[in-house]
């Protein structure tokens, strides 16, 4: 077959159902983690053209922010393909983000499988299985799930996965901020936190609540069982965000949780009207910069034809 001329890859966001927080390894500086991922219909789209040097270009939402040079995990997650696949070389690089920057919701992460995936079909490299998760597992603990998608069980740093058996689909809104949170300051924080209080962290472990739950598509149960360690963290360095919270909780909401090392907060809804009545409720109060509606599970990054996608 011919090498094409660009391929584009549709990588979605992610939403913690569940993330447990164990102790930090002092020696690499990550915690241990037990968390529940699901991949939601808010994506970025990444196009890779073959190119004399590497360059990337980003557009869309928060694209100010995005660095544009080799540091990119987009750029890295190419590069490391070109270190595994004789036949590749170097690609120019355009990101469309529709994920929020530093948002809580892996769009770094989405950009790096995204480009993974696009790079590995452009060479026609056919990496197996075990060497897309390695490479993946070194970009960052989340583009493992980037890749897979719909619903999973992560442990160890949240880079081992194992589908998870889930039925149903959920309706979320998310609460965006403009101003986004770093990852290692929140985990930094919760760290602090913990040790303010000379708390003893257990082994972190998965509820067997949110497994049942998920197993039966119970969504009411699925609200209930919403949790994140990282949340007092992340409202200690936002206090706005509980406010944000307090909202989607007056509306009924299923449940309401910070997404990953936030900002962003998440809502479950019972249906799509649900739905847009918390949107609203969150638009009218004024506690979030934009709101937005998305359905979860959603696929892994894939391969689009652009112009032929809905
Ligand atoms: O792997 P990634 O680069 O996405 O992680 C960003 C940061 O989040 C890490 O440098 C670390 O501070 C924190 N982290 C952690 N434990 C994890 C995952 C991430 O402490 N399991």
């Amino acid at each position: 077959m011919p090498r094409p001329d660009a391929v584009t890859v549709r990588a979605a966001a992610k939403v913690n159902l569940e993330l447990i927080v164990g102790p930090r390894d002092d020696a690499t500086g990550y915690h241990e983690l037990a968390t529940v991922f699901q991949a939601v219909n808010l994506h970025d789209d990444v196009t890779l053209r073959p190119a004399p040097d590497y360059s990337l270009t980003v557009s869309g939402r928060g694209a100010d922010q995005v660095p544009t040079d080799a540091t990119n995990l987009a750029w890295r997650a190419a590069l490391a393909v070109a270190q595994e696949h004789e036949g590749a070389g170097p690609v120019a690089i355009e990101i469309v983000k529709d994920i929020p920057v530093a948002g809580g919701m892996a769009g770094g992460s989405a950009d790096a499988a995204a480009a993974l995936v696009a790079a590995d079909a452009l060479w026609g490299a056919h990496l197996d299985r075990a060497t897309t998760q390695a490479i993946a597992a070194r970009l960052g603990a989340d583009v493992p799930f980037s890749v897979l998608g719909g619903t999973a069980v992560g442990t160890g740093r949240g880079d081992e996965l194992v589908p998870a058996l889930a039925r149903g689909s959920y309706h979320w809104v998310f609460a965006f901020s403009d101003e986004g949170l770093s990852t290692p300051r929140v985990f930094a924080e919760l760290d602090r936190l913990r040790a303010e209080r000379g708390e003893q962290v257990a082994r972190p472990e998965i509820s067997q609540d949110l497994m049942a739950a998920l197993l039966a598509g119970d969504e009411v149960a699925v609200g209930r069982a919403l949790r994140n360690d990282l949340q007092e963290a992340a409202i200690s360095l936002q206090p706005r965000l509980a406010e944000t919270l307090e909202v989607g909780a007056e509306c009924g909401a299923l449940g309401g949780v910070v997404s990953g090392s936030g900002p962003t907060v998440a809502f479950l809804a019972r249906d799509n009207e649900q739905a847009l009545d918390i949107a609203v409720a969150l638009t009218a109060s004024g506690v979030a910069q934009d709101v937005r509606r998305a359905t979860g599970p959603a696929a892994g990054a894939r391969v689009i034809h652009p112009g032929k996608e809905q």
